[in-house]
């Protein structure tokens, strides 16, 4: 008796970033490795979360290794992950990560035309209790001439060629979107093969759902408009209440506000007027994946994507999710 069926023809996401370069008449090539760059640094940070080769490290005591050398947290490997791979894949001239203070220039002769805002491994906080972590990214065409500088990276979302993140979470799994109007797809890993393969093929993010998504605990310091907003949700005049997640991880927040709709808020308050979280590698790239599913993202007043950047780290208010349910928010932010 033959088993299941094996699948001998799979998208992995390396053939699908592949055929939709065959599609761009004028593509070179560049962005498919720079994609598979951000795939190989994803591979070993999701092995890294997953603790894989532990035993070996750690022996059966602390934090140092058999070496007696304290173990690289998850952080640091992420990052030096993400700038050697994309600094070898020779498409990179200017990284922005969340970890260093300054842009990073890549050597001349390893330049290449993007530019890269990421952050390594988004929800540091998260990461000593097992609960779920990822990586965000964001793609620019550097549109100057010259030495790349800091202020190339300073480039409103719309003009985006490319986002993306990766979830560690009970599976792994990368969403991207490649150019607007062109939709969001979803891969999952599969350890078995070591490919990501393509599960949810053109994301639609529901036009309205039934969670809410905030710390409450800074409730004191928000706006009425938002105080308002939150109270209708949990006592709404009419219909059922709203559930409450959150999970305190910005790409596990996002990704279900994507796959169940709702809506997600890290919002302005008295104490931080901007917010919390960065404009270039946090905001943008999932407002950009939001908007591409069908939902809307702002910073209370102008689109996400509309907000021209003045430094590279810079913070912004973010609300985004469901059409339905932001356009619900805002009315109450007005
Ligand atoms: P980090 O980059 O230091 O990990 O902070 C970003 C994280 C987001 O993933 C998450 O949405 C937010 O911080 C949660 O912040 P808070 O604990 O204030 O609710
Ligand atoms: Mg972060």
């Amino acid at each position: 008796q033959q088993g299941p069926a094996f699948d001998v023809n799979a998208m992995t996401l390396t053939r699908w970033v592949l055929a939709q370069q065959r599609t761009a008449p004028s593509a070179t090539g560049d962005l498919t490795q720079l994609l598979n760059s951000i795939q190989t640094a994803v591979k070993a940070i999701q092995s890294a979360v997953r603790k894989a080769g532990i035993a070996k490290l750690h022996g059966i005591s602390g934090n140092t290794n058999v070496q007696g050398e304290e173990v690289k947290k998850l952080d640091v490997l992420s990052n030096d992950l993400f700038i050697n791979m994309l600094k070898s894949s020779f498409t990179t001239c200017l990284l922005v990560s969340e970890e260093n203070t300054t842009a990073i220039q890549v050597e001349t002769e390893r330049r290449g035309k993007y530019i890269v805002c990421f952050d390594p491994l988004d929800g540091s906080s998260n990461i000593d209790c097992l609960v779920s972590v990822g990586s965000i990214f964001a793609i620019y065409k550097k549109s100057s001439e010259g030495e790349p500088i800091e202020a190339d990276a300073l480039r409103p979302g719309n003009q985006l060629v490319a986002a993306g993140y990766a979830l560690y979470g009970s599976a792994t799994m990368m969403v991207l979107g490649i150019g607007r109007g062109k939709g969001v797809n979803g891969f999952m890993y599969d350890p078995s093969i070591g490919e990501f393969i393509l599960t949810d093929p053109n994301m639609r993010i529901p036009e309205k759902g039934k969670i809410y998504s905030i710390n409450e605990g800074y409730a004191a310091e928000w706006s009425e408009g938002l105080k308002n907003y939150i109270e209708e949700k949990k006592r709404p005049k009419t219909g059922k209440a709203y559930g409450a997640r959150y999970v305190g991880s910005m790409v596990a927040d996002v990704h279900r506000t994507i796959k169940y709709g709702g809506i997600f808020i890290y919002p302005a308050t008295t104490s931080a007027p901007k917010g919390k979280l960065r404009l270039l590698y946090e905001c943008n790239p999932m407002a950009f994946l939001v908007t591409e599913a069908g939902g809307l993202a702002s910073n209370g007043s102008i689109p996400i994507l509309d907000i021209e950047p003045t430094s590279i780290h810079q913070r912004s208010p973010c609300y985004l999710g469901s059409k339905q349910d932001v356009q619900e928010l805002l009315s109450f932010l007005q």
